[in-house]
């Protein structure tokens, strides 16, 4: 079958012809229909991240998929062939109590895998082969957006964990909030501008940050969603002295993050989500008036990384709700479809101002509407 391939730390991707990956007991034949290309892809092929299964010479690149189901193994249950999934990204050590519990994004020792990012394969090829329990099943109404579903998980989870310590706060948890909570989200690609769309579903007054003008698809999609867009190319003094109860951060840049942390209103919480170059240079800071004001203001910096499947079934959702409401905006996201042949070039190329790139690996499937 066909895949795309990559030799980490060696940089480049390749289509390649690969041995099928066999259907055992209790497992499913998945047929892939596209896959995004993240950042995170990008690092990979460029050689800053990534680790290719043991033994393999190679790694299949590939963790924002959406396939179709077509074979099942003996006693494998829950799917039907045909029905259109997306598979979860992380898989546990085995050892530690969250990997236990279904929550190996929280893992403790570091022994997780990733599919298509570290030690196990991706879906960037014409098949995989995975356990009912990393599947989840889509709606065929989804299927035209279904693909963002995996970046949208780790918005969910980065979203849920920022209100989980917003919450701290609150005598009672859950209680209705006085006045309308303001939201930063420091950049508009993918990860970003699901953020703008849940935050703005969750009631959030939304504020979103970029290098770019008014001009663009996600500065019209922001506004779409009743988000304020703000120019920050030339520092984010341009936000005024306005502080956020919650900062979601996707851009992965060092120095925006410490700026952030000036963002946040009294009580607030910075989530960061970008993944910087460990390798960058040091940055030059005023701890000092920095950390005073975190802690004068009980404010709260967070790391959040991938998601479990709690967050894949509450990001579809989302989708949903984000159809009703917006009717097509998510769709609008992904700016251009590739056949997988075109491989090597579109990961080749980050491209500025674009929300999503997808690979199509087969056009159709059931319950398809027209990618
Ligand atoms: C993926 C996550 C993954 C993270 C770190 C992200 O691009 O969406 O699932 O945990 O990279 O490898």
């Amino acid at each position: 079958m066909r895949a795309v391939v990559v030799r980490p730390p060696s940089p480049g991707a390749e289509l390649l012809d690969v041995p099928v990956p066999e259907l055992s007991a209790g497992t499913v034949r998945v047929a892939v229909l596209e896959c995004g290309v993240c950042g995170t892809d990008h690092d990979i092929v460029d050689g800053k991240y990534g680790r290719a299964p043991p033994g393999s010479p190679y790694l299949i690149l590939g963790h924002e998929n959406l396939g179709e189901v077509r074979e099942l193994g003996a006693g494998a249950a829950g799917f039907a062939p045909g029905d259109l999934v997306v598979a979860t990204v992380r898989r546990g050590c085995g050892r530690c109590r969250f990997c236990h519990t279904n929550r190996s994004d929280f893992c403790e020792t570091g022994g997780f895998t990733e599919r298509g990012i570290g030690g196990s394969h991706g879906y960037m090829a014409d098949e995989y082969v995975e356990l009912p329990e990393y599947l989840v099943r889509v709606p065929p109404a989804l299927r035209s957006i279904a693909v963002l579903l995996e970046p949208l998980s780790v918005v969910e989870k980065a979203t849920f964990q920022g209100q989980r310590v917003l919450d701290r706060k609150e005598p009672t948890p859950g209680e209705p909030k006085v006045g309308v909570p303001r939201a930063l989200v420091a950049g508009t690609g993918a990860i970003g501008m699901l953020a703008a769309f849940v935050l703005a579903v969750r009631g959030y007054r939304v504020t979103a940050i970029d290098r770019h003008g008014e001009d663009t698809l996600a500065a019209g999609l922001l506004r779409r969603v009743g988000a304020r867009h703000v120019n920050v190319a030339g520092g984010t003094a341009v936000l005024g002295d306005e502080g956020y109860d919650l900062v979601i951060e996707a851009t992965g840049s060092v120095a925006l993050d410490f700026s952030l942390i000036d963002r946040l209103g009294p009580n607030g919480v910075l989530v960061l989500t970008g993944i910087p170059d460990a390798g960058g240079p040091a940055e030059p800071v005023a701890g000092g008036t920095l950390f005073r004001d975190v802690v004068l203001g009980n404010q709260a910096i967070v790391g959040s990384v991938n998601a479990n499947r709690t967050y894949f079934e509450s990001g579809l959702r989302d989708l949903a709700v984000f159809e009703d409401r917006w009717p097509g905006a998510v769709a609008q996201m992904i700016a251009g479809r590739h056949p997988i042949e075109e491989c090597a070039s579109v990961l080749a190329q980050r491209t500025s101002g674009t929300i999503k790139t997808v690979l199509t690996v087969r056009p159709g499937g059931a319950g398809a509407s027209p990618p």
